[in-house]
């Protein structure tokens, strides 16, 4: 059994159908404003092994939009809280480079192991519109051909997403390790 700490639902959500056995704790972290999502997962799974006992893990994400210099990047859950998907499109609207990526950073620990870190990627555009009311954050407005992740379920979202990328490896890398 994993401890998932985080406060977001659709996260867990999405783990949960990657890792059977995984546990919700909404426990809060020291998110420290850094230049990479690494870092950020570093120091954050570092804090949560010393407060909770046994196997935790954590996750950082975020949106980067070449066209914007990777912004909003490492300030992705502010800008969401702030200005939100429609002051990204706002900020796209004149322009025509409309590639955009998702980094997932998720980093594991347990007793008496150094923590892991873990990342993935999934590569799209910006749309000109929010579409679909699945999933959570920048979902309506980044898209795959001519969908939306908004518009996916679960399932769909995880044969691709940069969430489900970085999960896999460490799912792949906890099953792999020799038995202690
Ligand atoms: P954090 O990993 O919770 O710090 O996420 C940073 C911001 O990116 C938050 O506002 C999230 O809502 C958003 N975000 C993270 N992952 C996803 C995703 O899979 N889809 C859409 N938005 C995401």
């Amino acid at each position: 059994m994993i401890y998932f700490v985080t406060s977001n639902r659709g996260k867990f959500a999405e783990a949960r159908e990657i890792f059977e056995d995984l546990e919700m704790r909404n426990i809060g972290y020291t998110e420290i404003q850094a230049d990479t999502l690494e870092e950020v997962a570093d120091f954050g799974i570092r804090e949560v092994a010393r407060r909770l006992e046994g196997p935790v893990m954590i996750e950082d994400a975020g949106l980067f939009i070449p066209a914007l210099k990777g912004f909003p990047g490492v300030y992705s859950a502010y800008v969401q809280k702030t200005v939100g998907n429609q002051g990204i499109l706002k900020l796209m609207s004149e322009e025509t480079d409309r590639r955009a990526f998702f980094r997932s950073v998720v980093a594991y620990a347990e007793p008496g192991l150094e923590p892991v870190t873990f990342e993935g990627e999934v590569h799209g555009r910006i749309g000109f519109e929010e579409r679909g009311n699945l999933g959570f954050g920048y979902d309506p407005i980044f898209y795959l051909g001519n969908r939306s992740l908004g518009e996916m379920e679960i399932d769909e979202k995880n044969c691709i997403s940069h969430r489900s990328a970085s999960m896999n490896a460490l799912k792949a890398w906890l099953s792999s390790r020799p038995e202690p």
